[in-house]
């Protein structure tokens, strides 16, 4: 061997024994002592090694030097781990530090509180056998109003109570306009439910959004009346909102039912009632618009708004939170 082949065995060994070293000390004092041995500024082994760069040949310099800052560079890496180490609580098998923050665990997210709602109010209906109808929210004014028995000079057609677009549509202002559809698109018996978002400049409160969604419901067969109408509002008040829950019915007027009806439930509180849609018997000018008899049949429709339905089964008093993407308010439902 010569004399730069054994230099830097020699460094090999002292690599070695100074990791050895700083791994086995269990204490501040023995990472101390370790740190002097191999570390130290004047008698340190380390220092010593660096030392006989001196007297190797030239040619043989470059190599130990590469080696010798490696050497060094692990050392001081070690020694630097093994204060961490033994600074750490030992509060745990193998000094387990439970102060350190752990790995968070990730948050689960969930379906919101509406379309919570809507699943809801599409699986009570379907148990009543209401199949699911669809329809666009770009309307045209043909099924929005015209099929709807609603009057040229009507004022639910005015500009200020409708977003009008481009081309003669607009954003649907009920979920009735799907009624139409339905019926344009099969032959009587009817019974669907429809589910979506409708559109209106409305002022915003706690009880009215200018973009909200209704449920609507559509019966159409030989010999349907006003009180098969009753029974299954009745009956779907009581299954989604609870028996307590008082609904009562107000006549009122639609262009596309006669006779009407407004539905009101008590709201929370018990102190006031709050509407909660409309409905009546389909008039015969919707089935004429869209080709039944209708002295072959007759059928009821309803619409329903989903926010206040949702607001009156959870209790709440404002529409407002449940547009505000708040995730405090909506990880509750
Ligand atoms: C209608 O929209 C009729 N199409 C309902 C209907 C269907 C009648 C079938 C007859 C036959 P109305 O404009 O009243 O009716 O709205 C129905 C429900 O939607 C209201 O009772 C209310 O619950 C909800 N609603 C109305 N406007 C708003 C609004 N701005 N914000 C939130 N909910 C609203």
């Amino acid at each position: 061997m010569t004399a730069h082949e054994t230099a830097l065995a020699d460094l090999d060994a002292l690599e070695a024994a100074g990791l050895s070293a700083f791994l086995g000390a269990a204490s501040a004092p023995a990472v101390e002592a370790a740190r002097i041995e191999f570390l130290g500024q004047k008698q340190g082994r380390v220092k010593a090694a660096q030392e006989r760069l001196k007297a190797l040949e030239p040619a043989a310099k470059r190599a130990y030097g590469q080696r010798f800052n490696a050497v060094k560079g692990a050392l001081e890496a070690a020694c630097e781990a093994a204060k961490i180490r033994v600074e750490r609580p030992a509060s745990g098998p193998g000094g387990l530090d439970v102060t350190l923050p752990g790995t968070p665990r990730p948050r689960l997210g969930h379906r919101h509180p509406l379309s919570q709602t809507a699943d809801e109010l599409l699986d009570l209906f379907g148990r009543f056998g209401f199949a699911v109808a669809r329809g666009p929210e770009v309307e045209d004014a043909l099924h929005n109003f015209d099929a709807l028995n609603i009057p040229l000079t009507h004022p639910a057609r005015d500009p200020l109570d409708n977003f009008y677009l481009p081309g003669g549509t607009l954003l649907r202002s009920q979920t009735s306009t799907v009624q139409v559809r339905v019926m344009e698109s099969q032959p009587p018996p009817v019974r669907v439910v429809a589910i979506g978002r409708v559109y209106r400049p409305d002022a915003v409160d706690a009880t009215h959004s200018f973009m909200f969604h209704q449920v609507e419901g559509l019966m159409v067969d030989k010999g349907v009346t006003m009180a098969d109408l009753k029974t299954v509002l009745r009956l779907f008040a009581e299954s989604y909102l609870g028996e307590e829950v008082k609904i009562r019915f107000r006549p009122s007027f639609f262009p596309f039912t006669e006779p009407s009806v407004e539905v009101d439930m008590l709201w929370h509180g018990g102190d006031r009632w709050v509407e909660m849609g409309g409905a009546g018997m389909v008039d015969p000018n919707v089935f004429r618009a869209v080709g039944y008899d209708p002295e072959e049949v007759t059928g009821f429709a309803f619409g329903l708004g989903i926010e206040r339905l949702c607001m009156r089964r959870h209790g709440l008093d404002d529409i407002r939170p449940l547009y505000h993407n708040d995730t405090r308010f909506l990880a509750q439902f």
